[in-house]
Parts: structure tokens; sequence; C-alpha cells
């Protein structure tokens, strides 16, 4: 009789946003006359912008015609977009070049896939509360160690706990690890980190022999000169840092699935093997490209138009990022982040667990969000709300969450 992969046995629970979808579906079935605002899972809800869809419209037209079809997409991407995001990097200071830069379909994935091309036995350091998908998937691949149902965490993670007494960003962990998850502007705690600190963290990782994973899904949130965009900004990244990213959430791509993952060609493990050419060859293997459409629509979001649309769109949301933090503030709430991410962490009054205060804001106050403590242990007691609904729903949600706590 075969056997399934046991690492699987060690995941707890099931993804958190499924388990978020299950208890709301229970509520909505026992309570079909509610009208609920979901401020939970950070998914956008504007529209991709016009010169975007233009491109994607053209796209179409382009699979239709038997002279301009195009089959198979490169497996690592097209030049054209792939050129696009490498002149996005000059245009921030950073020499990433053109074959440096690996599109996919999307960040999640890219997340998920990038432990494969390091040792099975690597350390793994990933902050608390975390993105969900790094635990997991390495959880997957074995290099977790057992569940500490009393820690409420792995045994063999390193865990760097991110906390108001260090203002949510990471210290350095006492052991060494061989990979590190940095995901800034943060998923969940919408938090950032100074380009000052995140040198830091570049020049400890070039110290210790360490490839630092940096999620920048968020960076299109920020809007203070301070706060860096890329890893790439700071000197050394080149030898020590993947940096992946996302059009989910700048550009409105969630239903439609475009990201890129840059590996500088300058990243070297122990032996010297080039991790450029093992994700390259990871990507050749188990990808075929992101789809000709995507990659157009993709190719827009570059564009002096396309820049246009999408910032509006980032301001819409920025403006429900404020609003929600100014109402809950209002209330004696302590709120964090909010100003250069879409997410807004906060603390659940009264000492409430995050799960209780889940169940009491979707019970009796009809608004979905997400709790604190499914990002990690240290996540307890916060609570994230996501300011990617429409302005009429975060009024809307902040007014039901006032009138309840009031
Ligand atoms: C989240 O809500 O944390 C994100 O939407 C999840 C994701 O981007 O995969």
């Amino acid at each position: 009789m075969f056997h399934s992969n046991t690492n699987y046995q060690r995941l707890q629970g099931s993804y958190l946003f499924s388990t978020i979808a299950r208890k709301v579906n229970a509520f909505k079935e026992t309570h079909p006359e509610v009208e609920l605002i979901r401020l939970g899972i950070g998914d956008v809800t504007q529209p991709i912008a016009p010169s975007i869809i233009k491109a994607m419209h053209a796209a179409v037209e382009e699979m239709g015609n038997p002279d301009t079809f195009h089959g198979y997409a490169p497996d690592l991407g097209y030049d054209f977009l792939r050129k696009a995001i490498a002149g996005e990097y000059r245009e921030m200071g950073c020499s990433i070049a053109e074959d440096e830069v690996f599109v996919s379909d999307g960040a999640k994935s890219d997340s998920a896939n990038i432990q494969e091309i390091f040792h099975k036995d690597a350390k793994v350091a990933v902050c608390d509360p975390v993105y969900p998908v790094y635990v997991d998937s390495n959880v997957m691949a074995g290099r977790s160690g057992e569940w500490e149902t009393e820690k409420n965490r792995y045994s063999r993670y390193i865990y760097m706990t991110c906390s108001e007494e260090n203002g949510f960003t990471p210290e350095f962990p006492e052991e060494d690890p061989d990979m590190i998850y940095l995901c800034f502007p943060n998923n969940p705690t919408g938090m950032t980190i100074s380009k000052e600190k995140l040198q830091e963290w570049v020049d400890y990782a070039n110290r210790i022999g360490a490839v630092i994973i940096y999620d920048a899904a968020y960076e299109a949130y920020i809007s203070d000169p301070e706060v860096p965009h890329s890893i790439y900004q700071c000197s050394g990244a080149e030898t020590c840092a993947i940096e992946i990213r996302s059009f989910s959430k700048n550009a409105g791509f969630t239903g439609v699935r475009l990201g890129f993952t840059v590996v500088p060609k300058a990243l070297k493990d122990a032996d010297g093997i080039s991790m450029n050419s093992l994700w390259a060859r990871r990507h050749g293997t188990c990808y075929n490209g992101a789809p000709y459409i995507i990659q157009k629509a993709g190719e827009a979001v570059y564009s002096e138009q396309g820049q246009k649309e999408i910032r509006e769109q980032i301001a819409y949301y920025m403006k429900n990022a404020a609003y929600i933090r100014e109402g809950l503030e209002s209330i004696g709430l302590t709120v964090y982040g909010g100003v250069n991410a879409p997410y807004i962490w906060l603390k659940c009054p009264d000492g409430m667990d995050s799960w209780t205060f889940f169940d009491r804001l979707l019970t009796e106050a009809h608004v979905v969000g997400t709790p604190g403590s499914g990002f990690g242990a240290a996540g307890e007691g916060f609570f994230r709300l996501t300011a990617f609904g429409t302005y009429e729903n975060t009024v809307a949600a902040v007014e039901r969450i006032k009138a309840w706590l009031a």
C-alpha cells in the first residue's frame, strides 16, 4: 500500500482563509438575511484599470488571429514584460537584469515554491505573526520539525517575534538560519521596515551566509520616502536576497494571476551553485509560463497611463485605510499599520482573544476580518482588517464596529 507525504500530517488545521470562509458560510446559512461586510482576505474590489483592460482586449484579439496567435509562453516570461520589470528596478536605483526576473502566476505560488531550491535540511526563520504560506510550504517540504501544541509553534523553525515592543520589526535570531522570510510592508501587521534596518538584515544575511526571501507584494502602498520599495535598494542584497512581487495588490490582478520573482545571478550557495540557474531550471520543468494575455496586461501596468490609473486605485484603498485607522482610534482602540500598507492591525479590546473577536464581530456586527492568531502565536490578541473593500463598505463596517463597541 502506498504512503502519502507524511509532512502534510504536521500541517495545523486548514489554510487560514479556508477556515474563515467555512465559518462565514456557516453563519450565512443560518442568517441568510444578514448583509455581511468582508474585510477579511486581502482581495481587491476595484476593477482592473481601463488602459490595462484595453491591452488585455488587444491581446485577446491577437490570440484569435493565426498571424498573431501565441502558444506556450516562454517559461521564464516574455521579454517585453521582463524588460519592463527590470526597467522599474533601474528607476529605483537597483541593477537588476532582465534574466534575473522570472514571471509567474503570482506571488503566492512563488512564495510557496521558492523553498524547493534550498536544501531539505535548511533552517528556516519566519516572523511571528506571518503570512502562513511561508510556514506551510516548508512544513510540506519537511523542514518544520514537530508541531508543539503548548507553544503553538513548530520545533525546528526559528521564530522572530514581531510585537508592539519591537515595533513589529524582527530582531536577529539567536540561532543562525539558512532561509529568512521577510515581508515588508508587512502582511499581516501593515508595518514597515526602514532602509537602515533592512540594510542591517542584508549585512547580517551576508555575514552568516543566509538568504532573505523578501516578499514585497505591498510595496506600491509605500508613501514614506524612508521606507524601501525593494531589498535591492540595500547594498550587497544581490548576494543574499530573492525578491517576490505581485500584480494583485497594485493592479488588481487577484483574479487573473501574475507575479514575478527576482533571483540575482550573484546569489550562490556554499558550493558556488547559482540560485538563478536553479530557479530557471525549476520554472522550466514545473511551469509553462503565465498566459500571453495576462503578461500583456502586466506590461500595460508599466505604461504611463497604467501607472497613473493604478496610483489612483492605491490612493482609493489608502483612503479606506485612513478611515479605518482613524475610526478605530476614535473609539480608543490601539491600531497599527494602515499608513504605508493596506492592512490595519488592531489590538482586540478588553483582552479578548483573536478568534473570540472574530466570532463576535461576525455574529454581532456582521463584519468579517482575520484573527491575528491565525498568523501565528504572537498574533494572539490582535485582529487584521483590510483596506481593499469599497469605500462605502469600509465606512459602513467602521460605523458598525463603532456602534458595536460603544
Ligand atoms: C491575505 O489576505 O493575506 C492575502 O490576500 C493572501 C494572499 O495574497 O494570498
